[in-house]
């Protein structure tokens, strides 16, 4: 068995005696990327920062590379990417992010760094006259440069333009090409869409759900089907050619919702039934749950309230 690039077990951490990590456990598999999703508040940045060695947990247990967060032979091989940002300041963009490559036996080339997250332009400009995005694209680009073996990135494309945010997602996806694990927090469904092997989804310091993307939004899911045909077609008849337990209507007229099971026989069904009237069915769309369907399923509640 390989060990874990990230376990934590059973882990608790409370602040004025309110539980803000209330027993959370997750696995990082080697080479992979699992997103921590969850809302403001959820306990994402406290449960990095536990496994970065930044905060101590009041229980549980946490293995990084299999050893103790506080491990000093862990600096080298583990990247992080702050929520907050964190630099020198008064050094220029591809100083400091030379200077941290010179930290590592085999560092990545700090310019082709640059010039993949857009920062080739600012490269002479010191950190503090950087743009945030530009801030925050330079401690991703810190985090990575040392090649480490885990990376741990907190919310890395929070307030990104779009161009931005498609840079960072590329080089997590090169990350993970290359075998790097990733550790990941976001409150964005789209970016654990795209990212990650693994969603862990939190709320309020507790885990809700864990699974692939696909499990997560496969999980209990009734499909359900639209159409468009001729108006006032008849669903009786369509609903004894349906499995059992799925329901048609149509509303407004002309638009057909069919919900059950989505599968191969039921398009069939729909498809033969509008034949034998006539009538051919258009603008067939199955709608399929995302994951924010599944938090508002699991919590009552909106990702981005
Ligand atoms: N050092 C701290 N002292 C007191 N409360 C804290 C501290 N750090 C975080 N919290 C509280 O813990 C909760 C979880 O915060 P955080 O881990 O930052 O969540 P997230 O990253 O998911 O937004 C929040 O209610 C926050 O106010
Ligand atoms: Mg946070």
């Amino acid at each position: 068995m390989t060990t874990a690039a990230l376990e934590v077990d059973g882990l608790r951490k409370a602040y004025a005696g309110r539980a803000v990590v209330d027993g959370l456990s997750l696995t990082l598999r080697p080479g992979t990327v699992l997103a921590l999703l969850g809302p403001n508040g959820a306990g994402k940045t406290t449960t990095v920062e536990i496994c970065e060695g930044f905060r101590t947990a009041d229980a549980g247990t946490v293995r990084v590379l299999g050893l103790p967060p506080a491990e000093s032979s862990l600096r080298a091989r583990v990247g992080v990417m702050p929520q907050a940002g964190g630099a020198y300041p008064g050094l220029r963009c591809a100083e400091m992010l030379r200077l941290v490559a010179s930290f590592s036996a085999s560092p990545l080339d700090p310019d082709d760094l640059l010039e993949r997250l857009g920062l080739s332009e600012v490269a002479r400009t010191s950190y503090r006259r950087l743009s945030g995005g530009q801030q925050q694209r330079l401690s991703l680009a810190l985090a990575v440069v040392g090649r480490p073996e885990l990376v741990f990135l907190d919310e890395p494309t929070a307030g990104l333009d779009p161009a931005a945010r498609r840079a960072t997602w590329e080089l997590v996806e090169a990350l993970r090409r290359d075998g790097v694990s990733v550790l990941l927090t976001t409150h964005l469904m789209d970016e654990a869409e795209r990212l990650a092997d693994d969603v862990v989804i939190v709320d309020a310091g507790r885990v809700v759900a864990t699974g692939t993307v696909a499990e997560l939004t496969r999980t209990g899911a009734v499909g359900q089907l639209r159409f468009r045909a001729t108006p006032g077609l008849d669903l009786e008849q369509l609903l004894t050619a349906l499995p059992v337990g799925c329901t048609a209507k149509e509303s407004p007229s002309g638009d057909y919702l069919v919900e059950g099971v989505v599968d191969p026989q039921l398009l069939a069904a729909v498809t033969a039934w509008s034949a034998g009237q006539g009538a051919l069915a258009t603008d067939l769309r199955v709608e399929t749950r995302t994951l924010e369907d599944v938090f508002l399923d699991l919590t009552g509640r909106e990702l981005r309230a």
